[in-house]
C-alpha cells in the first residue's frame, strides 16, 4: 500500500512539475525535488540556453545513442501547427552524445510549447513566454557551483536543489522574468555530471539561460559540447578551449559575454568592436564576465585583478559599456562610476548619464564567502557580506536599468541602483592619448601570447586528468 501510494505520488508530482505549462511559484520541498532529480528530463540534463535575440532559442540535452535531435515548438498549447526544427548530435567528451537545436522564428510576447525529441528519447511538453519588444526584467546570478565531490555523494543533488530553490525565489517575487544570466562557475570541477545536474531545475526548460566561462568551468572540458551558445567569436586567434565569447541581444541591450580565463586582449577588442559594430541602434551595452576586476577582498587575487583591469578597462571605456556584471570573489559589490581604471563618480542609488562604466560582482549560489581577509578597492561604492544565496533582478527598458538585489528568502532588496541614460551614448565619452593607444595595444598583444603559453599549460593538465585532447586543438584553444 505504502508502495502504491508512493508511486502515485511520484506520477501525480511529476505530472504536475514536468508536463504543466505553469512554471512552480512555491519552494519546493526535497522530497519533491527527489522526483524532479530523478525524471527522465533531469537524466537527459535538457535545458534552454539564450538565442541571438527574443526570436530565437537554443537547446542542448543528451542522450546515450547518436540520432537527429529535433524541437517541435507551437503557440497552441495542443501543439496544433508546430513547426520542427533539427539540429545536430556529436560525441560528449565524457561518454554520451551531446544535442544541440535552435528554433526561430518566434514573436514577441507569445507563449510557445516545445518539446525535445531524439531516437528514444521524448521530454515533457515545456512552455516559455518572450519578452515584449523594448523591456524585460533578468536576474543576474553567479558561481552556482554544482559540486560532483566523491567523499559527498549528495552534493549534485543537493547544490542543484539549493540552485533550483533560488530561482524559485525569483520567480516568486518576479514571476515575468524571462533571462537568467549566469557569470561563470556553473560547475566546480567542469565535468558533465555537474553540467547535467546543472539544468535538473524545471525552470531552466522555460527560462533562457546565458552562462559564463568561470575558472572552474575550465578546469574540466565539458561546458565546450554542453553551452549551445549564439554569436559565438569563432574568428578568435587563441580561445581558452571551453568556448568563445558570444553576443545577444535583449530589447535595448546588447549583452557581451566575455570569456576571462583567455588573455587574448586581441581577440576581445577584435570581438566587442564587431559585436558593437553589428548592433550599432541597440542603445545599452552590458557586459558579462567571469572574474571580478575590483572587488578585493581576496588578497592573492588582487594581482591577478590589476592585470585584467589593465586590459579590460580600456575596452570597456572605448565602447561605452553601461554595467558590467562579474562573479568568482563571492563577494558582492558594486563599483563606482568608473572611467579610465579610476572613480569618476561615486556610486549613488540613481546615477543619470554617468560618465563611466558601473562593475558589480554577485555572491555564490553555494559557496558563500564572509571572511574579511583585505581591505575593499578605493573604487568599491557599495558591499555586503552575506552566507545566504543572493541574486539580483534587472529591469531594463529604453531609459533605464534598474538593479534590485536580494538574499534568498528576505522580503526587501539589500541594495538596488537606476542607471539612466537621456540619450544613446548617455554620459559615456572616449578619448585615447597616442602613448595610451599605443601602451592599450601592446598590453593587448602581450596578452595574446600569454594566451598561447597558458592553453599549452591547460594541453598538460587535461592529458593528465585523461581527456583526449589534441595539441594544436588546445594549443588555439579551440
Ligand atoms: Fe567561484
Ligand atoms: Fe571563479
Amino acid at each position: 500500500m505504502k508502495k502504491i501510494t508512493k508511486k502515485l505520488l511520484c506520477v501525480l508530482l511529476t505530472a504536475v512539475l514536468l508536463s504543466s505549462s505553469v512554471l512552480p511559484t512555491f519552494a519546493m520541498s526535497e522530497f519533491a525535488w527527489d522526483f524532479v532529480w530523478e525524471s527522465a528530463d533531469a537524466k537527459a540534463g535538457l535545458i534552454m540556453f539564450v538565442g541571438s535575440d527574443e526570436t530565437e532559442r537554443n537547446f542542448t540535452w543528451y542522450t546515450p545513442d547518436e540520432n537527429t535531435p529535433e524541437v517541435t515548438v507551437s503557440s497552441d498549447i495542443l501543439m496544433l501547427d508546430a513547426e520542427t526544427f533539427t539540429g545536430t548530435s556529436e560525441k560528449a567528451t565524457e561518454g554520451d552524445y551531446v544535442n544541440h537545436v535552435t528554433i526561430k522564428g518566434l514573436e514577441y510576447g507569445t507563449t510557445y510549447y516545445y518539446k525535445a525529441t531524439s531516437g528514444d528519447y521524448e521530454s515533457a511538453v515545456y512552455s516559455f513566454t518572450t519578452a515584449s519588444e523594448n523591456e524585460f526584467k533578468a536576474v543576474y546570478m553567479t558561481d552556482i557551483h554544482i559540486t560532483d565531490d566523491e567523499e559527498n555523494p549528495d552534493s549534485l543533488c543537493t547544490t542543484s536543489f539549493n540552485f533550483n530553490n533560488t530561482l524559485e525565489d525569483v520567480l516568486a517575487r518576479e514571476s515575468d522574468v524571462s533571462l537568467i544570466l549566469s557569470a561563470g562557475d556553473q560547475a566546480t570541477e567542469g565535468r558533465a555530471a555537474e553540467y547535467k545536474s546543472f539544468t535538473a531545475s524545471p525552470i531552466l526548460k522555460s527560462i533562457p539561460v546565458a552562462t559564463t566561462i568561470g575558472n572552474h568551468d575550465r578546469k574540466g572540458a565539458e561546458y565546450k559540447t554542453f553551452a549551445n551558445l549564439p554569436n559565438e567569436y569563432e574568428e578568435a586567434m587563441i580561445s581558452s578551449y571551453v568556448g568563445d565569447n558570444y553576443w545577444f541581444v535583449k530589447g535595448d541591450v546588447l549583452f557581451l559575454v566575455a570569456d576571462t580565463n583567455n588573455a587574448s586582449g586581441a581577440d576581445h577588442y577584435e570581438f566587442v568592436k564587431k559585436a558593437v559594430e553589428a548592433n550599432p541602434d541597440v542603445k545599452w551595452r552590458v557586459m558579462m564576465a567571469h572574474h571580478d576586476l575590483y572587488s578585493g577582498r581576496i588578497p592573492h587575487r588582487e594581482s591577478e585583478n590589476e592585470l585584467l583591469r589593465l586590459m579590460w578597462a580600456p575596452i570597456v571605456d572605448e565602447f561605452a559599456i553601461d554595467l558590467v556584471l562579474l562573479g568568482h570573489s563571492h563577494f558582492y559589490t558594486v563599483s563606482n562610476v568608473l572611467y579610465n581604471n579610476r572613480n569618476a563618480a561615486p556610486f549613488a542609488p540613481e546615477m543619470v548619464d554617468p560618465a563611466g562604466t558601473v562593475y558589480m560582482v554577485s555572491c555564490s549560489i553555494n559557496r558563500p564567502r564572509t571572511e574579511e581577509e583585505l581591505g575593499l578597492n578605493e573604487e568599491i561604492g557599495f558591499d555586503y557580506l552575506t552566507m545566504e544565496p543572493t541574486y539580483n533582478i534587472l529591469t531594463c527598458n529604453e531609459d533605464s536599468i534598474t538593479v534590485e538585489s536580494y538574499e534568498v528568502g528576505a522580503e526587501d532588496a539589500f541594495n538596488s541602483f537606476t542607471i539612466k541614460k537621456t540619450t544613446n551614448e548617455g554620459g559615456h565619452e572616449y578619448e585615447e592619448s597616442y602613448f595610451a593607444s599605443i601602451f592599450n595595444n601592446l598590453v593587448r598583444k602581450i596578452g595574446t601570447i600569454y594566451a598561447l603559453f597558458n592553453n599549452i599549460g591547460r594541453y598538460n593538465d587535461l592529458k593528465e586528468d585523461g581527456f583526449d585532447v589534441n595539441f594544436f586543438d588546445c594549443l588555439l584553444g579551440k
